[in-house]
């Protein structure tokens, strides 16, 4: 590291994301189609009605966008019922989670980051040079909020709850939410991460946490258009959070931290209900064909709530990996998320799901 450095960046080890298709073709030498099942993406694409609006729109960028979010934040607060002075909006859900830590966390306070969920909690706190501490989740996959009671110091300041929880797919019991934020003190921010709020609402009964932030509770979630809407290449995050927390995050927040396309495409594909409702269909769809084919294989696997799976290929998992990789079918390991013995899968559409079950079934025989 540079000897100029802030000392305490000698702990941030950066995110890993997984590849893109273009890297793993370059690497590789692929010509033929390669089947990216890395990063959660939204196998049908982006929402058609988004990619309408932004070709119309092309031509006004060389304006800055609307650094209030005047026309987004409308339908946000309309479509969610919520007031605008509680919606937050990010370059990425990411770059909000950096946010209320630069805002909120001072050096050496703590930040808990479940160890087995989501990296870039804990790559914040590091940057922020906080005290990043990772308890355990539940063995079942979702994150222990019973533990993180147990184990949670006094200076701590932000709490990350992944839900459904990110490698693993699985959501906390709702009861367990409630419980939790009954016992938890008012001197913490808690922040639900709901990505895949869209499919985990359409799977199972999932707990509404807007409840709190009602309640004036110091919560925030996050939401992001880069799942169901297929928007990830924008990087368009948002959230709510109570008028307070808000006001602080205005405090470190970058002008046009959102740009023009973006806003765009957001406003779009909040009105595109055909994509949403194939994208649910095709997700479903693809859980039940691989949880099938998964369980004729003998392949144990954790139950998902939302558009990934982890499945546990044990002491192959590396060759196991390598192999897809060589065929053309991308898959995340899970090595910097700690987890050595599983991969994650995005569920993508029957072709890509198909094709994942013939290479593994070739590689497993
Ligand atoms: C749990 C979780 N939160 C947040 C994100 C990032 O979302 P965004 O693209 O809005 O930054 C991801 C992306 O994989 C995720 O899995």
């Amino acid at each position: 590291m540079h000897p100029l450095a802030r000392w305490k960046l000698r702990s941030v080890r950066p995110y890993v994301p997984g590849k893109p298709i273009e890297e793993v073709a370059r690497e590789l030498g692929i010509t033929s189609e390669i089947y990216k099942l890395a990063s959660n993406e939204n196998p049908l694409g982006s929402s058609p009605k988004a990619v309408s609006a932004i070709k119309k729109a092309a031509e006004s960028m060389y304006l800055y966008p609307d650094d209030s979010f005047y026309s987004l934040k409308k339908k946000i607060s309309h479509r969610f019922k919520v007031q605008e002075n509680h919606i937050l909006f990010g370059n990425g859900s990411v770059e909000i989670m950096l946010q209320l830590a630069i805002a909120f966390v001072n050096p050496g306070e703590t930040i808990i980051a479940p160890r087995h969920t989501f990296i870039m909690y804990r790559v914040v706190g590091n940057i922020v040079g906080a005290s990043v501490i990772e308890p355990d989740i539940h063995k079942e996959g979702y994150v222990d909020l019973d533990n993180i009671l147990r184990i949670m110091p006094d200076d701590t300041k932000i709490v990350f709850i992944a839900n459904p929880n990110n490698p693993t797919g699985n959501v906390i019991p709702p009861e367990k939410i409630h419980e939790f934020m009954e016992k938890v003190t008012e001197d913490v921010i808690i922040v639900f991460d709901e990505a895949y709020y869209e499919y985990a609402s359409y799977f199972t009964d999932f707990p509404d946490t807007m409840e709190y932030i009602r309640e004036g509770r110091n919560v925030v979630i996050l939401r992001t258009f880069s799942k169901i809407y297929g928007l990830a290449g924008l990087r368009i995050g948002y959230g709510f959070t109570t008028p307070q927390i808000y006001e602080a995050i205005q405090r470190v927040r970058l002008p046009f931290n959102l740009n023009r396309m973006a806003q765009i495409a957001a406003i779009a594909a909040l009105d595109d209900n055909e994509h949403v409702e194939r994208s649910l269909r095709t997700t479903k769809e693809g859980i039940e064909y691989l949880s099938s084919e998964f369980n004729h294989m003998g392949l144990k696997y954790v139950p998902t709530f939302t558009n990934f799976i982890m499945v546990k290929f044990g002491d192959k998992t590396k060759m196991v990996h390598e192999k897809l990789l060589k065929n053309g079918v991308v898959v995340r390991p899970l090595d910097p998320y700690g987890i050595y013995d599983y991969l994650r899968i995005s569920i993508g559409t029957m072709k890509e799901n198909q094709k994942l079950v013939k290479i593994l079934k070739e590689i497993l025989r």
